[in-house]
């Protein structure tokens, strides 16, 4: 009796043992054999250099880096005329597109598209990164990983001089006569439906439409961007900005395909470094330069191009 309890407890515990052993086997097997691609926990990667995170790193297509950005939305990303007259990507988001591209070693690549496009682009995990001036809005989370914030900014009620005594305030503008517009997709058309719920609330694809449309008299009012709206009344001062705008997701993010942690945290340790030596500053600088020059407002074809028709100053 005595001996076979003692099989037993022997046995039982020989049982726990090797349970344990299998266990814990199993799992350091499972974490030597992941397969590759499979990301380390994002406390890991923060702590790497650029350089660890460059040998590890994989994009959309190899070599490249891919970004999509919608160029009408100075001094963010517009077109600026060449000394040929010819439309050139500019912009502080395009400097840092190209920054990126140059640390980690890989050819840019910039897709213009419009603004929601670029949104819908990264949720599709068709290109890398977004740079388009977004606002991190916890409802893009789904489609997009936010870097840190690049740049502050503010948000702006405009009108145009000729209406100026008219509408003085966006409390007066909310009126169901009156036209507001906003860039579909952007966080502009939720200042909109907060600030102006009662007016016609004019979705345009982009910013320079609403601009344009401002400028005709077709609409009395607009929701753009603080930077965009002063950059553009340099040179079309008919523009009048009426007001600030309270917004609580303010500043700027990259947007990052989601399956690329790696890529994250390279982003994050660029901007980083570019925000502590004041290469931001210098490409906020440039731009505001370039875009109070010669820029081009005018459509893009279906392919992105430059429709050559509407290219005037
Ligand atoms: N910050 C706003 C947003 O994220 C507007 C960005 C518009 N950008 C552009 N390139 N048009 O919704």
């Amino acid at each position: 009796m005595k001996k076979s309890l003692k099989i037993l407890a022997v046995l039982s515990c020989l049982v726990l043992v090797v349970t344990l052993f299998a266990a814990c086997g199993g799992n350091g097997g499972n974490d030597t054999t992941a397969p590759a691609g499979s990301e380390a926990a994002p406390q890991d990667l923060s702590a790497m250099t650029l350089d660890e995170l460059k040998a590890q790193l994989t994009t959309a297509s190899d070599g490249k880096l891919t970004v999509a950005t919608s160029p009408d939305f100075a001094p963010y990303e517009f077109y600026a005329l060449d000394e040929n007259g010819t439309p050139q990507l500019a912009g502080f988001d395009m400097d840092l597109a190209k920054l990126i591209a140059d640390k980690l070693g890989l050819e840019l690549e910039v897709i213009p598209m419009d603004f929601d496009g670029t949104i819908a682009e990264l949720g599709a995990k068709k290109v890398d990164i977004g740079l388009a001036g977004y606002s991190p809005d916890p409802d893009r989370e789904g489609m997009m990983n936010f870097s840190e914030i690049y740049y502050t900014g503010g948000q702006s009620f405009v009108t145009v001089n000729a209406k100026a005594e008219e509408i003085t305030s966006m409390e007066v503008a909310n009126k169901a006569d009156y036209q507001i517009g906003a860039q579909v997709g952007s966080i502009q058309v939720k200042l909109a439906k907060e600030n102006t719920p009662d007016a016609e609330i004019v979705e345009l694809a982009k910013v320079t439409d609403i601009i344009a449309e401002l400028l005709a008299g077709k609409l009395d009012g607009a929701f753009i961007e603080t930077a965009v709206a002063e950059s553009y009344q340099k040179n079309y001062p008919e523009l009048k900005i009426v007001s600030d705008v309270p917004y609580d997701q303010e500043g700027s993010v990259v947007g990052v395909n989601k399956d690329n942690a790696v890529l994250l945290a390279a982003v994050n340790l660029i901007i980083k470094d570019a925000l502590a030596d004041g290469t931001i500053d210098d490409f906020v600088a440039q731009a505001n330069e370039k875009a109070a020059g010669a820029t081009y407002e005018g459509l893009l074809d279906e392919n992105g191009a430059v429709t050559t028709e509407a290219a005037s100053e």
